[in-house]
């Protein structure tokens, strides 16, 4: 396994070079090929999970990633109301505290840029875990790791994000990362309302990636390596009526997969609501289970890299 590059907190999608996305696929690969050389590399080290939002992934895969190096953890789920955010406490306070209590933490806040301002305070690493409509690194990492496990390469693939671009903090992040790939090509398949945002657009525009905009789903189907569904956020919406208008828009289904090349692959962050039909779950294109696996050795190694 290849020494460390220094990896302080985990905030967002452009802080990692080439160089040290490799060094965390190589280490990830490392943790699943030889999961007993992990077991208590981070003995007497402690995570906390402070998850402002709801998680099922991000907050067991992390606690996972942690048990199975040898770690412990401890957190608190829904702490608006269960931490002492309910008596008016600030990020900033409790990160300070939790920080004297635990060597990392892993935060999920529903407000952008959080993460950030969690770090900014902390005297142990901060991985973001989501922040509101901003990002969510780790899950473009394993995002990413899965489209290299799946396809043998990251370079020169051709990729339809479709959904929820607006309020998709997955989809952000994964676009960012997928920057730093030669010859990559993008597809934003969004409703109008929801399409990705510009700050986006003009990162891809500097780093010379070729993307296009479109609400057409089907005439992207033939054309790409990947299809990276997402859920149309409905907590994000302001209003039921806003919601309806772009839910059920695009669905995977057994149409859907029919226009696929033998290779495609479909991908989704999970959670689904009604944006795949569970028919297409064993298609062996189907990928959102075997990515949401994936989940553990990316966070073990960040946790590694972060901890060592
Ligand atoms: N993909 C993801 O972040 O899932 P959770 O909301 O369940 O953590």
């Amino acid at each position: 396994m290849a020494i460390a590059t220094r990896l302080l907190h985990v905030l967002e999608s452009q802080q990692f070079s080439r160089e040290l996305l490799d060094e965390i696929f190589e280490r990830a690969d490392a943790m699943r090929a030889e999961p007993h050389r992990a077991s208590g590399r981070l003995q007497g080290r402690i995570m906390a999970a402070l998850f402002y939002e709801p998680s099922t992934r991000t907050r067991l895969s992390f606690e996972s990633a942690m048990l199975r190096l040898g770690g412990r953890t401890m957190g608190t789920d829904n702490a608006r109301e269960f931490s002492s955010a309910a008596k008016g406490e600030t990020l900033e306070d409790t990160v300070r505290i939790v920080g004297g209590y635990a060597d990392v933490i892993v935060l999920r806040h529903p407000d952008e840029g959080a993460a950030a301002r969690a770090a900014a305070v902390s005297d142990v690493p901060v991985i973001n875990g989501g922040d509101g409509m901003g990002q969510h690194p780790t899950q473009a990492l394993l995002d990413l790791y899965t489209v290299k496990d799946e396809l043998g390469r990251v370079d020169g693939v051709r990729v339809a994000i479709v959904g929820d671009l607006a309020n998709g903090r997955t989809a952000r992040s994964l676009a960012y990362l997928l920057s730093k790939y030669r010859d990559v090509e993008l597809w934003f398949v969004a409703p109008p309302q929801v399409q990705m945002g510009q700050d986006i657009k003009d990162h891809l525009d500097e780093h010379e990636v070729s993307w296009h905009e479109t609400s057409d789903l089907d005439e992207v189907l033939p054309k790409v390596d990947v299809v990276y569904q997402t859920r149309i956020q409905k907590e994000r919406f302001p209003d039921e009526a806003a919601y309806r208008a772009v839910h059920g828009v695009y669905v995977v289904d057994a149409d859907t997969m029919a226009r696929l090349s033998p290779y495609t692959i479909v991908m989704h962050p999970l959670p689904r609501v009604d944006e795949i039909d569970p028919a297409v779950d064993d298609d062996p294109r189907a990928a959102y289970f075997r990515q949401a696996r994936n989940g553990v050795q990316i966070r073990m190694a960040l946790l590694d890299m972060v901890l060592s």
